[in-house]
């Protein structure tokens, strides 16, 4: 399965899939790494993996989301892409790329949805006292954050925890999930 990866920063679960895609039995490769923004992390990182990069930058279309969003579209379909796996890529989607791809979009939120959809998971959970925290990955819809289920990895919150602590235990999981779900979900998408 030919699966892109929409990063707009650091972009380790982006190459968290791209080591698993290497990985003999693997049913999916990464034929596209895609930032909106020219200076993300990721993009070196995937360069260096022999990924194929594309930049296409938000700020170029203004406030037109469409227009940015057929821009990325035709980057896609120009690399055959199957599956979009979303990884950090913090710019909310309208529905003209949803519906595009409706059912065959993932992403990877670090808490464990329903709770804690948006920003600062990881503060708002040592906030609530929670015991745990994790990450979900889930297929995207038209709500933020919101879509079903593929797979949740729980980690425990110390007694003394910091968000920055709590977020680098949570990306550590993370990187094991997200290459689990994706390979499961190309094996059996349905
Ligand atoms: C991850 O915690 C992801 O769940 C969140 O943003 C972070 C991205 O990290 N949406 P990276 O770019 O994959 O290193």
């Amino acid at each position: 399965v030919r699966v892109a990866v929409l990063i707009s920063g650091a972009g380790s679960n982006m190459a968290a899939l791209v080591d698993a895609a290497g990985e003999s039995d693997a049913p999916y490769e990464v034929v596209l790494v895609l930032s909106n923004k020219a200076e993300a992390g990721g993009l070196t990182v995937a360069e260096a993996k022999g990924v194929p990069t594309a930049i296409v930058d938000h700020a170029a279309f203004g406030k037109d989301r469409a227009a940015h969003e057929q821009a990325i579209q035709t980057v896609l379909e120009a690399h055959h892409v199957e599956v979009v796996a979303l990884a950090g890529y913090m710019r909310l989607l309208t529905p003209f790329l949803v519906g595009r791809w409706a059912g065959r979009m993932l992403n990877i939120h670090p808490s464990l949805l329903p709770k804690y959809p948006g920003l600062d998971t990881h503060a708002r959970a040592i906030a609530a006292g929670d015991a745990e925290a994790g990450c979900t990955v889930h297929l995207v819809t038209e709500g933020v954050d919101d879509g079903p289920v593929l797979g949740q990895a729980v980690v425990p919150v110390q007694p003394d925890d910091t968000p920055a602590a709590l977020a680098q235990r949570v990306l550590a999981a993370e990187h094991q999930l997200y290459p689990q779900a994706l390979a499961r979900f190309c094996r059996t998408p349905d």
